[in-house]
């Protein structure tokens, strides 16, 4: 037998197989995060992260400047705070953490897109992403005070406010709280479909986040419910999310793809710390060619239908592409 279709024939050279591409990235589709920690005096490296930094906020513009002649243009930026209580109030303040990360960002480097993590996890005594009232989140007090959170950052000149703590109402509340601040231009970029995940184990260790009780299953979606995963993205749609993003990322291109086709609103994927543990742990082991498997888990994303991708692999991401 000899066969009539041969697949192999579109792909027996570089410039046959291009021609077949349907996906690809590029630098401008990634969102690089970094972790700023007021309390450290020189650079720490998280070690369940190997390759990723807990910055000072001197090194935070070293950072910034290496990730720019990279060739990224976005970045997020995550506050390791020393200053917690109950509400997280250090957030809400015009001289805490998160407006002075943003602030010395935006004016050092006026061109980047500074992205704002809108949470208060990282600023509260508790961990968790909502306030609490004998031990179970206060969702309604919480959306005030992220109202107050998203101004802080846009007034410190956060180009775009991501709320990432799942609370009911986020972004609406966020929405109407920069309207009346003035900042009816900046765009909310929603953590819209985040699941109660194991693979944001090693984030905990780098943002400084310890749950002191309980977990986040009461407000993040439920890995076994796609469905209420899907409604929760398109409820932040309709309360005027200008953004919506999937996370985690490699466990569930599902999501990702069932969104694309359900919104005309840009889409992106978070490749969570877990899954850069992953792959950086395996590749130490010699078990994976490490750019292959980064550019290869880039171009899932791109395939499911993200927009844009928010990876602590962005900056060597963006080298090889460069
Ligand atoms: C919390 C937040 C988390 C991450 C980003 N924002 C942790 C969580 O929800 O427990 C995780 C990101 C990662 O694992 O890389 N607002």
């Amino acid at each position: 037998m000899r066969p009539f279709r041969r697949l192999h024939r579109m792909r027996s050279s570089g410039p046959l197989r291009a021609l077949c591409n349907e996906a690809s990235v590029r630098p401008g589709d990634l969102i690089y995060p970094i972790f700023v920690d007021e309390g450290l005096s020189r650079p720490v490296e998280v070690a369940t992260m190997p390759g990723v930094l807990r910055h000072t906020e001197q090194s935070l513009l070293q950072e910034l400047e290496a990730a720019r002649a990279s060739g990224i243009a976005s970045v997020i930026l995550f506050g390791v705070s020393q200053r917690k209580d109950d509400c997280g109030s250090d957030a809400m303040r015009r001289d805490g953490l998160l407006a002075r990360m943003i602030g010395s960002a935006k004016t050092r480097f006026p061109d980047l897109n500074i992205i704002a993590d809108i949470c208060i996890c990282e600023y509260t005594t508790h961990g968790h992403c909502g306030s609490l009232t004998r031990d179970r989140i206060d969702n309604d007090a919480t959306i005030a005070n992220l109202g107050r959170q998203a101004v802080v950052a846009a007034a410190a000149g956060a180009d775009v406010l991501a709320p990432s703590g799942m609370m009911d109402g986020m972004v609406s509340a966020i929405r109407s709280a920069l309207d009346e601040a003035g900042f009816h231009e900046k765009p909310i970029l929603s953590y819209s479909s985040k699941f109660s995940s194991s693979f944001y184990g090693p984030f905990r260790e780098a943002s400084g986040i310890t749950l002191g009780k309980g977990n986040r299953e009461a407000y993040q979606a439920d890995p076994s419910a796609p469905r209420q995963a899907l409604l929760e993205s398109l409820i932040d749609e309709a309360e005027g999310a200008d953004a919506l993003m999937v996370k985690p990322g490699m466990a569930y291109l599902d999501i990702l793809y069932r969104l694309k086709e359900r919104t005309l609103l840009p889409v992106g994927a978070y490749q969570v710390s877990g899954e850069y543990a992953m792959i950086k742990f395996a590749a130490q082991h010699g078990a994976l060619d490490e750019r292959a498997a980064v550019l290869e888990s880039l171009l899932a994303f791109k395939r499911a239908g993200a927009d844009f991708i928010l990876t602590y692999f962005a900056k060597d991401a963006a080298r090889y592409l460069g």
